[in-house]
């Protein structure tokens, strides 16, 4: 289970990563800017593979927690596929290499383009499309149809598990817009030949993000292995993958999330050969956070200190079209200075806020700093690799920030700062 400063520690008096110092990477590519360690993203998918051991298994990388091309490139390369969500997401997955059998797509409302350049994905067609619906399945049949070939299909599943996370992130309760209840599957399974199209295969579930404890997973993976149960009795054909979703937690302050091992440990009790499926079947799941939150920080320049009696603010360069989690969701991101020098600081109570015209930008309220962060210092937002650039806008005309990745000592930019020429691509006046 990852922690914020795991991969980023002080050396020298220096917030660093890799071997080298974050001063540097700010000297050399400017604020505000993305930072990620490559180990970082390596070691938790490392401990995924190393926990399904013995199973037939994909890590399918939720590609929307951070889409770099590099980081994607980075994990396939190391054994993982890829979770899309759209044809964009598919567009960087082919970039990045990755082969159709390591290519699930999700999400509620694939368009029928996006189908077609699915199911002709380097001519054979991506492993699993998760379907959300009885009308997505019958679109799908009928665009598979047209191109003369066949859909293999999951049914996501929503199980009705309270996640007990932010609502915002919860995906499977009966009230979400996610999956299709039990009653659904059952009667899509019985009727399967009026989808002819269709290979129904598999069983997906995803119940929500940011996880802390094991116990709505062990709820669902238990309802879907009774579901899975009921279908062979139905389908002409056993069900051959369930797709597990993502969702397990990191910790962005002192939470304490289950660690990889544990939560492998529970796919086996489920799925693994002493189970009532006995191994049978091929185990996907789609960890994005757990790979990236905490491979990632977001690197930034104070502008200016704002002194008041009660608290202070530190105007930062960067702002929430960078960083949307804070004021999207109240997330609490550490936020660290990138110079120490070692002696005890005298503290004050500080906000941390960008430049942009809202209250609303803000990335921490009450801390309690170093009166001695000033003008020109640098800070760095913590545990900002998931969701934290693939979340980010141009609001206020603000060019994006660049992303860098580290990777043996070795600085990367992944991606260029935006120009003020990209901000106004493709528009005319
Ligand atoms: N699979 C599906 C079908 C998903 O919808 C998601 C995330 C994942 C996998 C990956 O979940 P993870 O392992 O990263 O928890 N923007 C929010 C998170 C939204 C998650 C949406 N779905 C945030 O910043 O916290």
């Amino acid at each position: 289970m990852s922690r914020p400063l795991d991969f980023f520690p002080y050396k020298n008096g220096s917030l660093s990563v890799g071997g080298v110092s974050l001063d540097k990477v700010a000297d050399q590519v400017g604020t505000p800017c993305y930072v990620y360690s490559a180990e970082a993203f390596l070691k938790p998918l490392k401990e995924f593979q190393k926990g399904l051991r013995g199973l037939d298994h994909t890590v399918c990388f939720a590609v929307k927690s951070n889409s770099s091309l590099a980081v994607i490139r980075l994990l396939s390369q190391a054994g993982a596929g890829v979770d899309l969500v759209s044809g964009g997401e598919l567009y960087r997955a082919e970039l990045a290499g990755l082969s159709p059998d390591q290519i699930v797509f999700s999400g509620v409302g694939k368009t029928p383009g996006e189908m077609a350049t699915a199911l002709q994905y380097k001519d054979k067609g991506i492993f699993s499309f998760n379907v959300e619906s009885v009308a997505e399945l019958a679109a799908l049949s009928s665009v598979a149809e047209s191109l003369d070939t066949r859909a293999r299909v999951a049914l996501r599943f929503n199980p009705d598990v309270d996640p007990k996370t932010h609502p915002y992130i919860s995906t499977g309760l009966k009230k979400n817009k996610f999956g299709m209840s039990r009653e659904e599957v059952l009667q899509i399974g019985a009727a399967i030949e009026s989808f002819p199209n269709i290979d129904f295969q598999g069983i997906s579930i995803h119940i929500g993000s940011q996880l802390l404890s094991l116990s709505p997973l062990n709820d669902a993976f238990a309802r879907v292995r009774a579901l899975v149960g009921e279908l062979n009795q139905l389908l002409p054909q056993p069900i051959s993958y369930v797709d597990l979703g993502g969702g397990l937690g990191v910790a962005y302050k002192n939470e304490k999330p289950p660690r990889i091992a544990d939560y492998c440990k529970l796919v086996h009790k489920h799925f693994g050969r002493k189970s009532s499926v006995g191994g049978k079947l091929k185990i996907l799941i789609e960890p994005g956070r757990a790979l990236t939150a905490n491979s990632g920080v977001l690197l930034t320049e104070v502008l200016y200190r704002k002194i008041r009696k009660e608290k202070d603010f530190l105007i930062v360069d960067a702002a929430m079209n960078d960083l949307l989690r804070p004021s999207l969701y109240e997330a609490y991101h550490d936020i660290v200075p990138v110079r120490r020098d070692g002696g005890k600081p005298s503290l004050k109570r500080t906000d941390i806020v960008g430049p942009v015209c809202e209250t609303g930008d803000c990335f921490a309220t009450d801390r309690k700093l170093s009166k001695e962060i000033n003008q020109g210092d640098l800070v760095a937002i913590l545990s900002a690799g998931a969701y934290g650039f693939t979340m980010s806008g141009n609001y206020n005309s603000r060019p994006r920030p660049c992303e860098v990745l580290v990777n043996k000592g070795k600085i990367r930019v992944i991606r260029e700062r935006e120009t003020y020429e990209d901000l106004v691509r493709g528009e005319s006046w």
